[in-house]
């Protein structure tokens, strides 16, 4: 395996001036723009993790037969690094964004990256572009992507013996270009994201392109996202998008939280569990279980639900406003961001941008 202390640094001949950089951290959108450098560690078997290297952000060769590109073996994380107020910069929950690239690596049967591996690979770049992260005190951080996949050349239907692990960086806004504005989200009972034994815990790449095809139809229907169900009996709400999902019950002093549990077809976001502990802490009860869609436009009708919200690393938190299916529409309390919905964003959002006491030990420092 590689010393994480042999990375190597190849200079960058020409990084971004500080001009260019600067009209791209005026608004940076999401995921449009990336920083002047990358990681880049190889997997061999039999040789392990080798060729750790920083080197300049570019386009990379792969063979035509590489088996990533036939059989599909990608899988990827999302994580983000904030500016502090003292000028220090701060990653959130490294080490669980390391162990879900492992529990993913081995549903997809790929090599599992070591999480002190990860951890460097992403100190090491952010070292590298630390003028591209944003500065504190607005919504944006320097968003990473670490992601693997698999580069054997070969058409063999089998786990490949070759393997490169990337990670860029890309300077981040807000996910939806509307803000914390509410989304309007459509149920898809059409098509599913993952089924029971599939690869929906994972977090690898055909699930997203699994997901197109729905997304492009709750546009049609003129909403925001979609709303994945079970596979089984398309009647429990899964997921949303790219996030998890939280159901507000009551209001004031008889709010209670209810997500959906792990069905083993979601994927665990590490949002949703912050959240579950954030909201333990303020005395919020909270109930991880199943949610019919029956049940969700029942109690927003009736008024007993009072918010909805979805929840990601990219999107923060973000408001549900109204719901559409084949059966019709709904919405969720006054069509607005909701109360616990805000509180529990500005407590997250206070421990990621160092704001708020970091009581659970979360935030690495560089
Ligand atoms: N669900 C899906 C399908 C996702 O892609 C993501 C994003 O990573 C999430 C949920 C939220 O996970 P996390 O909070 O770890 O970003
Ligand atoms: C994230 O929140 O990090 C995601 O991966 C969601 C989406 C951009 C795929």
């Amino acid at each position: 395996m590689t010393d994480v202390a042999e990375f190597l640094r190849v200079p960058h001949p020409s990084p971004a001036s500080d001009r260019a950089r600067g009209e791209v951290l005026a608004a940076p959108g999401f995921g449009r723009f990336f920083t002047d450098n990358m990681v880049s560690i190889s997997y061999t078997d039999g040789r392990g993790w080798h060729d750790a290297v920083v080197t300049p952000y570019a386009p990379i060769e792969l063979d035509p037969s590489a088996m990533v590109l036939h059989y599909g073996q990608a899988i990827f994380e999302g994580l983000k690094a904030y500016r502090q107020p003292d000028g220090s910069i701060g990653t959130f929950r490294i080490e669980a964004n390391a162990e879900r690239l492992r529990t993913s690596a081995r549903r997809l049967a790929m090599p599992e990256l070591p999480t002190e591996l990860f951890v460097e690979s992403v100190n090491q770049l952010i070292r590298a572009d630390e003028a591209w992260v944003p500065d504190a005190g607005g919504e944006d951080a320097l968003y990473l992507r670490p992601f693997l996949f698999a580069t054997e050349p070969g058409l063999g239907v089998r786990p490949a013996a070759e393997y490169r692990y990337l990670l860029i960086a890309s300077p981040a806004g807000a996910y939806f270009p509307r803000g914390v504005k509410p989304v309007s989200v459509w149920l898809s009972e059409e098509y599913v994201r993952a089924a029971p034994g599939g690869t929906g815990a994972a977090k690898f790449a055909g699930n997203y392109a699994a997901s197109l095809l729905a997304q492009a139809q709750a546009a049609d229907q003129g909403c925001d996202q979609v709303v994945w169900l079970d596979a089984t009996e398309r009647t429990y709400v899964e997921e949303m998008g790219g996030m998890n999902l939280f159901f507000v019950f009551g209001t004031g002093p008889d709010a209670r939280l209810v997500t959906p549990s792990l069905s083993g077809s979601l994927l665990p976001g590490i949002t949703r569990d912050s959240l579950l502990t954030l909201a333990g802490d303020a005395g919020l009860p909270v109930e991880e279980r199943r949610i019919s869609t029956a049940e969700w436009r029942t109690a927003a009708e009736s008024g007993e639900l009072s918010e909805v919200f979805a929840c990601g690393t990219a999107a923060v938190i973000t408001p549900v406003g109204s719901v559409k299916s084949t059966a019709g529409e709904f919405v969720i309390g006054d069509g607005e961001p909701g109360e616990v919905t805000m509180a529990l964003r500005d407590t997250l959002t206070g421990i990621q941008r160092g704001t708020f006491a970091d009581t659970h030990g979360w935030m690495s420092p560089l």
